[in-house]
């Protein structure tokens, strides 16, 4: 696996990170939106509720910082023989802390969740434009997204 810088771990999301910085990480991918901090730990409870199926992890740095976040979404099927597929989504690092190998480190770890659930294979979305980072962690292209907006 990766390694992090000194003082660096990666480790699951809490309920009290509304307060150390992973909403604010999470905004370098997309729009989060104003999220209360009780509307927060709502989601962070129905989250935990689902044991087994959301894992949320973060990289906090030496002070405590979250600067990397990425999710493992557990799906089980019918299909395969009951097979279980893992969806790696909202994948971001802090602007100021790429390029340190975060990224790739997130990818590990929920690589390793995957296959320890019994995932057949782990698939996600990106665009063109982080392809070579996702063949970097050893994904390949494979299908099409098709998606409608509400
Ligand atoms: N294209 C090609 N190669 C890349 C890219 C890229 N966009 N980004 C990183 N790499 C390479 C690095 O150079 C490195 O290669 P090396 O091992 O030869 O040195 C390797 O991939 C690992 O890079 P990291 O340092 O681990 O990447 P980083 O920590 O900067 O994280 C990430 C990459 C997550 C894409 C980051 O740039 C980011 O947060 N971007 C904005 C948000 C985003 O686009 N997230 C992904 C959305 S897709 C999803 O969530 C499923």
């Amino acid at each position: 696996a990766a390694q992090l810088p000194d003082g660096y771990r990666v480790r699951s999301l809490r309920s009290t990170d509304f307060a150390t910085g992973f909403l604010d990480c999470l905004r370098v991918l997309t729009t989060v939106g104003d999220i209360t901090e009780a509307a927060f730990v709502e989601r962070y409870e129905f989250f935990a509720k689902q044991s087994g199926t959301y894992f949320v992890l973060v990289i906090e740095d030496a002070s405590g910082k979250v600067v990397g976040t990425g999710a493992l979404v557990v799906e089980r099927k019918f299909i395969h023989n009951l097979g279980i597929v893992g969806h790696i989504e909202d994948i971001a690092v802090a602007k100021d802390q790429q390029g340190k190998k975060l990224g790739l480190r997130i990818i590990q770890a929920l690589d390793f969740i995957a296959e320890k659930v019994g995932c057949y294979k782990t698939i996600l979305d990106c665009s063109e434009a982080n392809e070579g980072f996702y063949v970097k962690c050893g994904f390949r292209r494979a299908g099409l997204e098709m998606a409608h907006y509400y």
